[in-house]
C-alpha cells in the first residue's frame, strides 16, 4: 500500500523552483496521495489547481490564523466558492495560533475561525485544524459544534485533549516533529489514539523528520514518521501505512 500524507502545502513557495518535478515523483516514491491544505485564498486556489492537475492530489481550503489579519467578506465568499470544486476535500488550514506575537488579536481569530467551521458544517466538509498554543480555546470552540468532524493537524495537545476529540470521531495527525529527541507527549498521544484515527502528515516544507531536521521537507520523507509511530504502536511500518491510507481516504471522503 502506498503512502498517503494527508497534510503538504506544495502551493508554497519552497517548492516553485521544482514543484512539477517533486509532485510528479511522488507515486513512484510511493507517495500514492497527497492532501494540500490552503493557507488564504491566494494559496488554496493554487492548492485547487494542483490538485486539478495531479491525479494524486487533493486540496483543502482555507484562511490561516497566521495570515487571517483583515480577510473580508469577499475572502470568505472566495473559500465558499473554491469548496465547489471537485478535488477539493476539506475546509483548512483553519485554527488559532497564539504563538507567534505579531499574529492577529486572539478574539479575531476565533472569529474567522468559527466562520469557517460553520461553512464546513454547512457544506458538510471535514476541517483540519491548526492548533498552536491554544489548545484550551481550541477544544472549547470545536466543542460548540457536535457535528464538526475532521483532524486536528500536528497534534500537540495533552493525552486528556487527545482523549476528549478521540471520543467525538477526531482524527489527529502525526508529523515530523515526533521524530525529535524533546517530543514528550507524542508517545504518550499515540499509546491512547486508536489505529483507525491516526493519520500522517509531512507539512512540508516544514518540520522534516530527523535525520533531515531544519531541511525542506517532501513527502518522501514519511517512512521516518511511520517507523516512529509504528514503533510506538508495536506494528510493523507496512501495517501503519495501510492503516493510515484507510484512514486519510476515510477522513476525506475518498472511499
Ligand atoms: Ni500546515
Amino acid at each position: 500500500m502506498p503512502i498517503f500524507d494527508t497534510h503538504a502545502h506544495y502551493d508554497a513557495e519552497q517548492f516553485a523552483s521544482d514543484r512539477e518535478a517533486v509532485l510528479t515523483a511522488l507515486p513512484a516514491a510511493g507517495v500514492g496521495l497527497v492532501v494540500d491544505p490552503g493557507c488564504d485564498v491566494a494559496s488554496s486556489r493554487e492548492a485547487a489547481a494542483l490538485a486539478e492537475r495531479f491525479d494524486h492530489v487533493y486540496a483543502a481550503v482555507g484562511i490561516h490564523p497566521e495570515d487571517c489579519a483583515g480577510c473580508t467578506d469577499a475572502d470568505f465568499d472566495a473559500i465558499r466558492e473554491l469548496c465547489r470544486r471537485e478535488k477539493v476535500v476539506a475546509v483548512g488550514e483553519i485554527g488559532l495560533d497564539y504563538y507567534w506575537k505579531e499574529n492577529p488579536p486572539r478574539d479575531f481569530q476565533e472569529q474567522v475561525f468559527r466562520r469557517q467551521i460553520e461553512l464546513a458544517l454547512e457544506l458538510d466538509l471535514p476541517v483540519i485544524i491548526h492548533d498552536r498554543e491554544a489548545h484550551g480555546d481550541s477544544l472549547r470552540i470545536v466543542l460548540d459544534y457536535p457535528g464538526l468532524r475532521g483532524v486536528f493537524h500536528c497534534f500537540s495537545g495533552s493525552p486528556e485533549m487527545a482523549q476528549e476529540l478521540l471520543k467525538r470521531g477526531w482524527y489527529l495527525g502525526f508529523d515530523g516533529p515526533i521524530t525529535y529527541k524533546n517530543a514528550k507527549r507524542a508517545p504518550e498521544v499515540a499509546a491512547i489514539t486508536p489505529m483507525d484515527r491516526i493519520v500522517i502528515e509531512t507539512d512540508a516544507p516544514y518540520m522534516a523528520p530527523v535525520p533531515f531536521r531544519g531541511k525542506r521537507n517532501d513527502s518522501r520523507l514519511l517512512p521516518y514518521v511511520v517507523e516512529k509511530l509504528a514503533e510506538w504502536k508495536g506494528v510493523t511500518p507496512e501495517e501503519m501505512t495501510d492503516i493510515t491510507w484507510q484512514n486519510g481516504k476515510r477522513l476525506f471522503g475518498l472511499e
